[in-house]
């Protein structure tokens, strides 16, 4: 990802001597080379730790939906199958079990018709989640079309998703030559337009992305609804429009909280869903999974296939080799925690957000934009009677003080002149940890008050410096 070659003469381009206390390191070493001899690695260790001291904790970083905590026996778990690679099904027909589990709680959870039949299959995260969900609609459209006669070479196919969508799907479109047809969020619609929404389809749409937790916002788009709209379009359409919800915060938060909100394989046109496992399926950074209703929305040329005890398993994923050990956390997670202990969490988690959005909107500042109803972030923005002469950015800055992250940003096109601060509260930030939280940000706000701000970094171009893409 990097690019420079630092200049050799960089004071940075080594590590300094002495190291720590007595750490017997007698020469220089290169950071952007690899150095000639070895060195202990416990050293080794101490040099990475130090260089990722100042960095914060990850705890207070409130920006992430990624978790920040798992419990010990679940670490110990994941930190003993490191080793295991997943795609080697043959090998470790075990793990491959775990997955096959995973996959089939997942469904269930999301409601799969019993006279279907899903597949499904871990991810790196939603990203890859998303691609394999879209590339699935894109092979379907393309098989249909040319059934009908069209020419597909001379049309560009199209995506239609909410203007509050996450890069993901803008790396699709781009990566595999898709028209990406935002719908406009605006004040009156801070999820998908359902008033507008099938204005943007046509003959060359291959799907409509239902978001179940919208990046910015937290908010769900209305999935029933547009399934209703769907499902009046496909009546009469030469070309049928699927759905596929990107859930990837939802997906693992709405079926334990509002068990009763129709969104998934519950309704017709809904063929396909990704979640992120690494975000409310509470396990450490990456695994995500992606789930295809009935195996004839998941074309033929999208699957793979491994050897597997001899025989032949079906892969869809776009990685490759990868650890299991991500994998073994979920179905972790999923043994000890159970549907109530999942539930307990997410209640509690949720009633933090609550806390937060109440004592935020008693300082008649701020007008909150989601209090942790759909998932548990609370997203606000400055009240438009107030004045002051500090903004959010400010407000953000400040709170890094006390290491808390909190990102202020501007929202997308159509609304970019509002200006919002998140806090996505995940399962260890607790009562007590939001209560300081809720201290800090007084202190702050006080601060901020009686300051003399000299106006120096917050100008255009720096706005969103602080922001978050996940
Ligand atoms: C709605 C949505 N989709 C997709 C993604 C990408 O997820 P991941 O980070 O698991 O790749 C995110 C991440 O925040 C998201 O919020």
């Amino acid at each position: 990802m990097l690019h420079s070659r630092p200049d050799k003469d960089q004071l940075d381009s080594v590590y300094k001597i002495p190291v720590f206390n007595n750490d017997p390191l007698d020469s220089t070493l290169p950071k952007f080379r690899l150095c000639n001899n070895s060195i202990d690695p416990e050293l080794a260790y101490r040099l990475i730790k130090d260089d990722l001291l100042d960095e914060g904790s990850a705890r207070l970083n409130l920006a992430t939906f990624c978790q920040t905590y798992m419990e010990p026996a679940g670490l110990r778990i994941m930190s003993e199958t490191l080793e295991k690679n997943a795609i080697d099904k043959s090998e470790y027909p075990q793990t491959t079990d775990l997955e096959n589990r995973c996959v089939n709680i997942i469904a269930n959870l999301w409601n799969a018709p019993e006279n279907m039949e899903f597949m499904g299959t871990s991810t790196v995260g939603s990203s890859e989640a998303c691609m394999l969900g879209g590339l699935a609609m894109k092979f379907t459209w393309r098989e249909k079309a040319k059934k009908l006669g069209i020419d597909i070479l001379s049309r560009k196919p199209n995506l239609v998703i909410s203007s509050g969508y996450q890069v993901c799907w803008e790396k699709f479109c781009v990566y595999w030559d898709i028209e990406m047809r935002c719908v406009p969020l605006d004040k009156d619609h801070m999820s998908l337009n359902m008033d507008t929404v099938m204005n943007y389809v046509d003959e060359d749409t291959i799907g409509i992305i239902a978001i179940m937790g919208i990046t910015y916002t937290g908010k769900y788009d209305d999935v029933k609804k547009l399934d209703e709209l769907v499902e009046q379009y496909n009546q009469t359409a030469a070309i049928s429009v699927p759905i596929h919800v990107d859930a990837a915060s939802g997906g693992m938060f709405a079926p334990f909280i509002l068990p009763a909100l129709e969104w998934d394989f519950r309704l017709k046109n809904v063929i396909s869903i990704n979640t992120s496992g690494h975000k409310y399926g509470l396990v450490y950074p990456g695994v995500g999974w992606v789930i295809w209703k009935d195996k004839r929305f998941l074309p033929s040329e999208l699957i793979f296939s491994v050897s597997y005890l001899g025989g032949d398993l079906p892969t869809m994923a776009i990685n490759f080799s990868r650890s299991s050990s991500q994998i073994i956390g979920q179905y972790f997670n999923f043994l000890s925690y159970g549907y109530r202990g999942y539930r307990e969490i997410h209640e509690r988690t949720r009633s933090v957000a609550k806390y937060i959005a109440t004592e935020l909107e008693q300082t008649d500042l701020f007008e909150i934009l989601n209090d942790g109803d759909n998932i548990p972030i609370v997203c606000w923005k400055m009240k438009t009677t107030i004045d002051k002469p500090w903004s959010l950015y400010d407000l953000a800055d400040r709170l890094r003080t006390n290491g808390w992250q909190v990102p202020a940003y501007p929202l997308p096109d159509n609304l970019s002149d509002v200006v919002i601060q998140r806090v996505v509260v995940r399962q260890d930030l607790s009562m007590q940890l939001a209560t300081l939280f809720i201290k800090d940000i007084s202190e702050s706000i006080h601060a901020l008050n009686h300051a003399h701000i000299i106006i120096y970094g917050h100008s255009d171009e720096n706005k969103g410096a602080l922001g978050f893409t996940h």
